[in-house]
């Protein structure tokens, strides 16, 4: 089905999101929309979906007679029942209900008026097979890790028979194989007639994938269903961000591995499953935390913070045993801070403004006489929007009004300004655009030249071979090797990928 968007204006307060943004889809294409953090992307999806109405501009779709005829959604399910479906960049799944709950939510079958629970399991399971995800799917979406949900997700969006697939930022915290799996299946939706929009800030999956692309800036197409194969990468950056922008250049750093570490983890197994794990981070390190989703990472990370339970082995601060209860007691009494993946749920509080969100860690230094003062807020927000190229309309603006990668920079700017000795950063760059990704980058380094001690988790092959001094492979919830990161890329990830497989095999 043809689809046109075209010139499309929205307003939110304070901010123009979409100053005249058009999108044109053609039947059996991929589709790459890119843009910086902010550039609209979202809004743009959310008003082809009827999430949103415009203010301006309108949308045409196939009359079935080769030509177009403007139509208007003024509710998602307008949207969805012209053959649209859509995977929006925050998660939209209920926890208490199961995979397949979710995943035949909006196509559940029925049998003589009842839902027919046998087909509704069928429906979702076929659904993650496409995916080639296995997932019981009786179990409750509340308990499964981010990057599962978002595979239900995607799984979610397959169950509606839709001619226009919009995916936006669909494999943000997906391994390199999950994205290849999910390509598959766009590749295969392509060539049956499907058109599929691709929203992502990982250009090389964009390259493999897309066959054209629309690129947004300031809420304008800046251009517009162009074949992708006319633009090299670097042009393709170069629209997204208005002017030349080089990459950052990689320098070895030296790290003293004689130093007490600041985190050591001695032979610690939990009750999630980890057995015997030890690593050490030195003060002014990054160790890079490797292995596929569901390695077990973020819930050893969790397991330290006090957020489960450690059943043997001993945790290190600084050479002492440490018994960490929670996040806040991490910070009060070991100085150390956690940048977790799921900002959505516990890193960003999406109903107060950026200014407290940003403060809520230091609100003890810059409380006098017990009251933080707006002003104290504000202008430390001032320094990480600086710093981090955050796209604000106030520092007293809500943090859920945030494009999604500005989200992001919130949680991470409220470590920033905890002023640790230890920081434990998962997925940082997830859903970042180019620029801001290599400031990050930059920053991390920063912070780890100021002696701050970085244990790093990242899906992200490159991400990690940039940043980390060493790499510890994790697999099914035990370390299965470990080496020194000489930042060649090649190389690099050939030994990791040897350590998984071997790992396990074993
Ligand atoms: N509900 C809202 N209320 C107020 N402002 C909003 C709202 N939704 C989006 N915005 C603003 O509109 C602009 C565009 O946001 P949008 O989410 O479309 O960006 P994006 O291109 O998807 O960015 P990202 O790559 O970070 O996801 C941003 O400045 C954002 O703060
Ligand atoms: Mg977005």
């Amino acid at each position: 089905m043809k689809f046109v968007a075209e010139k499309l204006v929205k307003t939110f307060p304070g901010v123009r999101a979409l100053d005249g943004a058009s999108l044109v889809l053609e039947p059996g294409s991929v589709h790459a929309m890119l843009g910086e953090n902010g550039a609209g992307k979202s809004t743009l999806i959310k008003i082809v979906t009827g999430v949103y109405q415009p203010d301006g501009g309108r949308l045409l779709v196939d009359d079935g007679a080769g030509g177009l005829t403007e139509t208007r959604f003024a509710r998602p399910q307008d949207a969805q029942r012209a053959g649209i479906g859509v995977v929006h960049q925050e998660r939209n799944l209920i926890p208490e209900f199961s995979v397949a709950e979710n995943i035949a939510l909006q196509a559940v079958p029925t049998r003589r008026g009842f839902v027919d629970r046998a087909a509704m399991r069928a429906l979702a399971r076929r659904c993650l097979d496409q995916l080639d995800v296995r997932l019981d799917v009786d179990q409750a979406v509340g308990s499964l890790s981010v990057a599962q949900m978002q595979l239900v997700e995607i799984a979610k969006a397959l169950a509606v028979d839709s001619t226009v697939l919009l995916l936006d930022e669909p494999t943000a915290s997906l391994t390199g194989d999950e994205a290849d799996r999910l390509f598959t299946v766009v590749r295969r939706l392509r060539d049956q007639g499907h058109s599929v929009v691709l929203v992502s800030h990982k250009l090389e999956e964009v390259f493999a994938v897309a066959d054209t692309v629309t690129i947004l800036r300031d809420g304008r197409s800046v251009a517009e269903a162009h074949p992708l194969a006319d633009y090299s990468r670097q042009e393709i950056v170069n629209l997204m961000v208005g002017r030349a922008h080089a990459d950052l250049a990689l320098q070895s750093r030296r790290v003293d591995t004689d130093a007490t570490p600041a985190l050591e983890l001695q032979e610690v197994s939990t009750a999630m499953g980890h057995r015997d794990v030890s690593l050490r981070v030195q003060p002014g390190a990054i160790l890079g935390l490797y292995g596929l989703v569901g390695a077990g990472r973020s819930e050893l990370v969790r397991a330290v913070l006090g957020l489960e339970t450690i059943t043997s082995g001993v945790i290190r601060v600084h050479g002492k045993p440490a018994r960490i209860r929670n996040v806040g007691d991490a910070l009060r009494r070991y100085r150390m801070g956690y940048v977790t993946e799921n900002r959505k749920e516990e890193g960003v509080f999406l109903d107060q403004p950026i200014s407290r969100n940003v403060a809520v860690t230091v609100w003890q230094r810059i409380a006098r006489a017990g009251v933080v003062r707006d002003r104290d807020e504000r202008s430390l927000v001032e320094i990480y929007r600086e710093r981090l190229g955050m796209r604000i309309a106030a520092p007293g603006q809500l943090a859920g009004q945030l494009s999604g990668g500005n989200q992001q920079k919130v949680s991470l700017a409220k470590w920033l300004a905890a002023d640790c000795d230890i920081l434990v950063i998962d997925e940082p760059t997830v859903g970042i655009d180019v620029r801001t990704k290599a400031a990050f980058h930059e920053l991390i380094l920063g912070l780890a030249d100021t002696r701050i001690a970085i244990l790093l988790i990242s899906s992200d092959l490159p991400e990690m071979i940039t940043l980390a001094d060493r790499i510890t492979v994790m697999s099914e919830y035990r370390i299965v090797g470990e080496l020194d990161n000489d930042h060649d890329y090649q190389a690099t990830s050939q030994a990791v990928m040897s350590m998984i497989h071997a790992g396990t095999a074993a």
